[in-house]
Order: structure tokens, then C-alpha cells, then sequence
């Protein structure tokens, strides 16, 4: 035996006896103080397969969240980078999907933008101590945080005594914080396990927003409550979506659930598909995937439905510069077919996409209509553009791509028909598009009236025989004359 094959395996010994020892004397403390982290842990398949507390908790150089506790060196802040060590190909799947990039491209995207515009590094640190993310997005007026039109309107939003807080819960537990740490103290932005997180070594996302610490289960993040925990309300139903689909339903009646363990999924052991299934495991010849995006066509989520974008080489061109990309998203619209025909026949599967097909075409021919009419009211002086969210015309077209929109194109892509009619298409058309066409009919009226009124006034005072004149009278006549009318359409 060669010597330094000796003192290579004396090392791994050591290493592994030391780490053991250090596990068990984490334990230790933290049986009495977390025991359901221990217990956890201790049932968790990673523990059966010799892996220990600090194989994740230990710090890596360079991190600045990494702390000194007990003598050992930890950090609290355990990155994708740190299971990346074991797990590269999750890692870097993740890393290339709009998950761990999206507190950039959801709440932090004003921040984001400013610092490059300002030549700064977004992702240093440094940049985020100098100005904090979280306070630099609370006053601004823009739809990405819809209350802020009418809040500034108001002067709400420019009180000191007013935190506009529900931003930071109301985005990042979803979205991720940016998360400052200095000398192993964590400044702002913890605790968080948002999808998107932006962590302190550099890297961005939290794969405990799935895999909770510390099961980091398979089998919990392939059930739909998992992705259900972010993927519900009124502007992206995709649980309510499941729940109603025929898939969905199926799944929640089933009383055994035990398959979700299986190392693959096939048509053999599951007989409705999951959010996972369609959307991320390795499932009729289709491979297993972290890159969410990686099955879908479309862009459902903005206000024209567009082709995926283009898969980014730097989170910047995602963020500032999408660009749909044709080829690609026909490529993942054939791989989602591959999981849909692990149990339809080709020909189910194909007329369900084609209609779906229809109903993106017909909502980007409203949403093009919508859009016209909102730059109508802007050219003809109706409404102001300077606040984009505080007026009728803008909030109801806000609604009927933001709200109504989305239910209607993801309620017809995953089989909801209530969600796609009712709570989509209908909310869209009948109350809003109807209300934003007549206030918009309504306020072109208001300002003929008003301009024919100013004119005649005019008239009168250049014929200056004040409000005795004929015209002055006509003007005195015609404003009552006019309400009446608009009074009548009205009802
Ligand atoms: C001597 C007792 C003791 C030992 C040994 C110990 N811890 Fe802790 N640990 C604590 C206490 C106390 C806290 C704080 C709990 C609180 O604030 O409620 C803590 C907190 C933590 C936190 C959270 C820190 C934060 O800032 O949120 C992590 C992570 C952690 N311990 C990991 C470990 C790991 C990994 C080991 C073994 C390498 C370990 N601990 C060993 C006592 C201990
Ligand atoms: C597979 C990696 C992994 C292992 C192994 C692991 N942890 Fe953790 N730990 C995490 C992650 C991930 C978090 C959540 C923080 C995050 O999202 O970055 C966490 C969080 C914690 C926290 C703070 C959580 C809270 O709710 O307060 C403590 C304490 C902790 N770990 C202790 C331990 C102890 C003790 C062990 C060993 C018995 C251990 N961890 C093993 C990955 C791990
Ligand atoms: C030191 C190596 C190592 C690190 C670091 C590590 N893992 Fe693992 N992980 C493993 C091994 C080994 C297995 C396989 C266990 C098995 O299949 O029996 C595993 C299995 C898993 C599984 C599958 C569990 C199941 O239910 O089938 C998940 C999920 C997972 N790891 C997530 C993570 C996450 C998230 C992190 C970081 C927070 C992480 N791992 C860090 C080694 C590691
Ligand atoms: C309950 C979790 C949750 C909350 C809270 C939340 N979001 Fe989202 N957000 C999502 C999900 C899920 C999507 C993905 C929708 C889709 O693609 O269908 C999304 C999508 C977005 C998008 C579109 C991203 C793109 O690729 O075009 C933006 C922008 C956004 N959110 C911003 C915000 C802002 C700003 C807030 C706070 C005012 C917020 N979100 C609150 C979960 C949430
Ligand atoms: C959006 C939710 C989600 C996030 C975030 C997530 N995972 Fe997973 N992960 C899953 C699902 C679902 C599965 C099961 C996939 C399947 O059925 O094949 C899985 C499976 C795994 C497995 C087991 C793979 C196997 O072959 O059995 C590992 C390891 C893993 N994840 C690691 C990670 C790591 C590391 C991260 C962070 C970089 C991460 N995951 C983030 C949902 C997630
Ligand atoms: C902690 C919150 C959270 C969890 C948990 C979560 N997601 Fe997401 N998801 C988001 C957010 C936020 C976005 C929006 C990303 C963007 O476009 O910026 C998103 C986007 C997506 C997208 C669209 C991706 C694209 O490229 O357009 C899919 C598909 C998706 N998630 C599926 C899942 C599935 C499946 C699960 C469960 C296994 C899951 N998500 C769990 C928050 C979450
Ligand atoms: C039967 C398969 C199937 C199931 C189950 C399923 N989806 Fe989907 N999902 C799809 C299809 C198909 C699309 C549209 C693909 C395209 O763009 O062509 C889609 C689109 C999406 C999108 C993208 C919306 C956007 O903004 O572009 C998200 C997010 C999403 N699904 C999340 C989920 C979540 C969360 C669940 C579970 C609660 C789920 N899906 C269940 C098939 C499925
Ligand atoms: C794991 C198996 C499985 C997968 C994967 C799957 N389905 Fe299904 N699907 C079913 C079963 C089972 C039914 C119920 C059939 C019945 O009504 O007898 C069903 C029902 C349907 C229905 C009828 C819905 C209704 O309300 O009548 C449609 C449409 C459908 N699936 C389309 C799809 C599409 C499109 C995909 C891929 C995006 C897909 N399915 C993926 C198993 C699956």
C-alpha cells in the first residue's frame, strides 16, 4: 500500500469521525432546544446515507453569512450552492429557471434596474448595504405593486408614519428577499425561503422553498400543497386551477398517496399527474428537470401571450431584454406532449392543445383591443399617464390582463373550465372591458361638452355682452342639457 494512499484514507477517517462527532455533538444541544429540526433529520434519507450536520451548515470561505457557534463554523443561510456540492445537476437546473431568479424579475426589479443603471453590481453585496433593496421599492407608483397608484395619489404612500410593508410579506415569502450578512450577522432579508431568494454567498434561490428543512423530501415536493403554497390566489390560480381539474381531482381522492416515493413515476404507478409530474419529474421518456420553464410554450403570465423567452446566459438579459424565442418553446410544448402521452392517446392530446391554441389567439385579440383603447385615452387626454395605476381605464386594463387574463389562459391550459370561462374570460369582457369602454365613451362626451361649452364661452366674451348674450345663454343651456344626456346613457 503506497504511503500516500494511506494518509489519503487516515484523512477521510479522520474527516468523517470528526464530522460524526460534530454532528453528534450538534444534536446534543439542539434534540432539547429544535428537536423537530433533529427528528427531522433523523429520518430524512440524506441522515440514512451518512450525511451530517455540517455538510451543509459548514461554512464556505468567502460567504459572509458564516459564523463562529460553539466552535464550530456554521452558516444559518444554507444556499444552493451548499447542495450543490452534492447535487449539481438540481443546482444547476434551478439556476437556469426563472424560480431563482424571480425576486429580480418580480418585487426587486426597480432596485435591480436602478443599480445597473448606476453601473453597480446587483448581486455584490456592497451594492445592496449601500442601498437596501427592500426600502428603495416601498415608494415608488407602479403596477407591479398595484396599491401604490392609488396610495400616492392620495399621499399615503409619501407618509413616513405609512411602511408600506405589505410589500415585504406580501412579495418576498413568495418571491425571496435579498439577504444582507456581514461578519457571519445577517442584517435584513431573514428568515426567508422565497423561490428566488438572493443569498449572501452570491447565488440566488432556496431549494427548502420545496424541500423542507429537514426531510428534504421527494416525495412532500412532488404533492401539489407544495407548489399550492405560492402558486394560488387571483392573479395565478394554479392550485384552484388543479383542484377543479379532473387531474386534481382524481389525485385528492386517491387514499393512498405512497407512490410519491417511487424512485420514477410511470403511467403504472400514478394515475393522475401532480404539478410535478407534468411540470419537473422524469416521466415517459421525458427527463426529470428543475427548469420549470422547460415544458411550457407560452409566456402566460405577462399581458400578451408571447413564446418563452429565451433562456438568459445572465440573469440581466431576463430581467431587462426578453426576447421570445420560437424554436425552443415549440420543443418544450413536444416534451409536455411526451408526459401528457404517457397516458392519453396522441390524438386527446393534441385537439386539447389545439383548442388551447384558439384561446390564446382570442385573448391576445382582446388584450390588443384593451391595450389600443388604454393608449387612445392617454392620446386624447382622458387619463395621465404619470401615475400608471391610479385611474379607471388604467386599473380596469390592469385587471383584465393581470387578473381575469391569467385565469383565462391558465384555467384552458390545465383543464379548468370555470376558471377559464367564468372567473376569466367572462370577468375580463362583461365587467371589466364593458366598464373601461363606457367610462372611456363617457369621458370623450364630458370633454366635447366641455370643449363646446369653453367655446362658446369664448364666443360670448368676444361678442361681450356677458352672460345676457345669446351665446352665454346657449352655454347656460347646454351644460344641464349635456348632464342629462350622459344621465340617460348612464342608466
Ligand atoms: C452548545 C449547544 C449547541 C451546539 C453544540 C450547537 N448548537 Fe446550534 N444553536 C444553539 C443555540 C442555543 C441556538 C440558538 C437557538 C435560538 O436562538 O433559539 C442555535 C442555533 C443554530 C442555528 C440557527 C442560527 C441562526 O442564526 O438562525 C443553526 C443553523 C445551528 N444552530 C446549527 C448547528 C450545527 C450545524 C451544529 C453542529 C455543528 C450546532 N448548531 C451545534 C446551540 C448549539
Ligand atoms: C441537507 C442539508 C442540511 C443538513 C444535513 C442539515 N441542515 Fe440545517 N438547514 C438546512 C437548510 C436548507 C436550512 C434552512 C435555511 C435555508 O433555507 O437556507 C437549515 C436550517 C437549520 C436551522 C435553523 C432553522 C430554524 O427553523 O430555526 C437549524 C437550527 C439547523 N438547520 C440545524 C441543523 C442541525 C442540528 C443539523 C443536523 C442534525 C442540520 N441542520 C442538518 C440544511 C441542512
Ligand atoms: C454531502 C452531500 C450532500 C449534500 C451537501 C446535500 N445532499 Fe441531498 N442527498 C445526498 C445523498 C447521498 C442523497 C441520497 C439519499 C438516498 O437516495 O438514499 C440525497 C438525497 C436528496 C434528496 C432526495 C430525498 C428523497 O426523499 O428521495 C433531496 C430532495 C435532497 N437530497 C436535497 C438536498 C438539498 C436541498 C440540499 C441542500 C440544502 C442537499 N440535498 C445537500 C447528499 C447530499
Ligand atoms: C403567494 C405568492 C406570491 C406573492 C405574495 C406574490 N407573487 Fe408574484 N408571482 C407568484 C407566482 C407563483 C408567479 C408566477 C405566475 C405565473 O407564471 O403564472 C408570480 C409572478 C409574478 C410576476 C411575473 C413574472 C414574469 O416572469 O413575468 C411579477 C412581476 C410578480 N409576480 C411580482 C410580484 C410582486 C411585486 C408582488 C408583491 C406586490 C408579488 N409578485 C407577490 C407568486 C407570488
Ligand atoms: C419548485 C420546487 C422545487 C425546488 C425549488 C427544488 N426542488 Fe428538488 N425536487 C422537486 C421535485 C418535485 C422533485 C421530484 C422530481 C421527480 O419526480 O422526479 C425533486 C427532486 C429532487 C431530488 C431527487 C432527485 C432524484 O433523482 O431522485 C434532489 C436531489 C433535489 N430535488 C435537489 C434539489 C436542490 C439541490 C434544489 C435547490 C438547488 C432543489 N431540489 C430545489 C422540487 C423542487
Ligand atoms: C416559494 C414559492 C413557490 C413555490 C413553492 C413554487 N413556485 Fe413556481 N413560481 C414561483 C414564482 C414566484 C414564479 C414566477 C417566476 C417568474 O416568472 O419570475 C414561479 C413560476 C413557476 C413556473 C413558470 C416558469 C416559467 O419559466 O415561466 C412554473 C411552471 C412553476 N413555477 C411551477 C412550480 C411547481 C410545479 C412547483 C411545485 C413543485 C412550484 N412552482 C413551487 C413561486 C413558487
Ligand atoms: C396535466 C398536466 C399539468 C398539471 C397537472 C399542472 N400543469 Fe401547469 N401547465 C400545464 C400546461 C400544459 C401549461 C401550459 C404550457 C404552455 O405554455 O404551452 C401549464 C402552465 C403552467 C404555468 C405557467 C403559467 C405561465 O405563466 O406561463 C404554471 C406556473 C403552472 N402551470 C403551474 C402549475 C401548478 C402549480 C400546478 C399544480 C397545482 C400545475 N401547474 C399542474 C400542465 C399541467
Ligand atoms: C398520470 C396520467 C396522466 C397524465 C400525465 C395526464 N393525464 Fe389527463 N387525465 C388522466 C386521467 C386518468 C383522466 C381521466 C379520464 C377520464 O375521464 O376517464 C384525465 C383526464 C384528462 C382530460 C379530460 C378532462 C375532463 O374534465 O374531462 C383532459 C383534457 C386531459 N386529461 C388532458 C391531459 C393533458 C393535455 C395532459 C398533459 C399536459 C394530461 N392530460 C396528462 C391522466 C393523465
Amino acid at each position: 500500500m503506497g504511503r500516500g494512499l494511506v494518509i489519503t484514507i487516515a484523512t477521510i477517517m479522520l474527516l468523517l469521525i470528526g464530522q460524526a462527532s460534530a454532528t453528534e455533538g450538534c444534536i446534543t444541544c439542539h434534540e432539547s432546544m429544535t428537536p423537530g429540526i433533529v427528528a427531522d433529520f433523523q429520518n430524512s434519507k440524506m441522515a440514512a446515507a451518512g450525511i451530517e450536520c455540517l455538510s451543509c451548515h459548514e461554512g464556505m470561505e468567502g460567504d459572509p453569512s458564516v459564523m463562529d457557534h460553539n466552535g464550530y463554523s456554521i452558516t444559518p443561510v444554507v444556499s444552493p450552492k451548499y447542495c450543490e456540492k452534492c447535487h449539481a445537476a438540481e443546482a444547476a437546473q434551478f439556476q437556469d429557471s426563472k424560480h431563482a431568479w424571480t425576486a429580480f424579475i418580480g418585487p426587486l426589479k426597480p432596485w435591480y434596474l436602478a443599480m445597473r443603471e448606476e453601473g453597480k453590481d446587483p448581486l455584490s453585496q456592497a451594492t445592496a448595504k449601500e442601498s437596501n433593496p427592500r426600502e428603495y421599492i416601498k415608494r415608488i407608483p407602479t403596477p407591479l405593486f398595484p396599491d401604490s397608484g392609488i396610495l400616492t395619489r392620495v399621499g399615503i404612500l409619501q407618509r413616513e408614519d405609512y411602511n408600506h410593508e405589505n410589500q415585504v410579506i406580501g412579495c418576498m415569502q413568495c418571491h425571496g428577499t435579498y439577504v444582507i450578512a456581514e461578519d457571519g450577522e445577517i442584517l435584513d432579508g431573514w428568515p426567508n425561503v422565497g423561490v428566488g431568494r438572493v443569498n449572501p454567498d452570491g447565488s440566488l434561490g432556496s431549494c427548502s422553498a420545496c424541500h423542507t428543512r429537514h426531510l428534504f423530501s421527494r416525495a412532500e415536493a412532488r404533492k401539489p400543497e407544495t407548489c399550492g403554497q405560492c402558486h394560488l390566489g387571483p392573479d395565478h390560480p394554479q392550485t384552484e386551477i388543479y383542484e377543479e381539474s379532473k387531474h386534481g381531482n382524481m389525485f385528492f381522492s386517491l387514499e393512498d398517496t405512497s407512490f410519491l416515493d417511487e424512485d420514477e413515476l410511470t403511467p403504472e404507478n400514478i394515475r393522475a399527474p401532480t404539478c410535478a409530474v407534468c411540470h419537473m419529474s422524469a416521466f415517459n421518456g421525458a427527463p426529470a428537470t428543475h427548469e420549470v420553464g422547460a415544458r411550457l410554450q407560452y409566456e402566460l403570465q405577462p399581458a400578451k401571450t408571447v413564446y418563452q423567452w429565451k433562456k438568459p446566459s445572465h440573469v440581466d438579459d431576463i430581467v431587462a431584454d426578453r426576447v421570445p424565442d420560437e424554436t425552443q418553446a415549440k420543443k418544450n410544448r413536444k416534451e409536455m406532449k411526451t408526459v401528457c402521452n404517457g397516458c392519453h392517446s396522441s390524438n386527446w392530446v393534441n385537439g386539447y392543445f389545439d383548442s388551447f391554441d384558439r384561446i390564446i389567439s382570442d385573448y391576445n385579440t382582446v388584450w390588443a383591443y384593451t391595450d389600443d383603447l388604454l393608449q387612445q385615452a392617454y392620446d386624447e387626454g382622458l387619463a395621465d399617464k404619470s401615475n400608471p395605476v391610479d385611474e379607471m381605464p388604467e386599473t380596469m386594463h390592469y385587471y383584465i390582463w393581470h387578473h381575469d387574463g391569467r385565469r383565462w389562459r391558465m384555467g384552458a391550459a390545465m383543464m379548468a373550465p370555470d376558471w377559464a370561462h367564468w372567473n376569466g374570460a367572462v370577468d375580463a369582457t362583461l365587467d371589466k372591458l364593458t366598464f373601461m369602454v363606457n367610462w372611456i365613451e363617457q369621458a370623450r362626451e364630458i370633454k366635447a361638452s366641455e370643449e363646446r361649452i369653453t367655446e362658446l364661452e369664448n364666443k360670448a366674451a368676444e361678442e361681450d355682452k356677458g352672460i345676457c348674450g345669446p351665446t352665454a345663454i346657449a352655454a347656460i343651456a347646454l351644460f344641464p342639457l349635456g348632464m342629462y344626456r350622459l344621465y340617460k346613457r348612464r342608466n
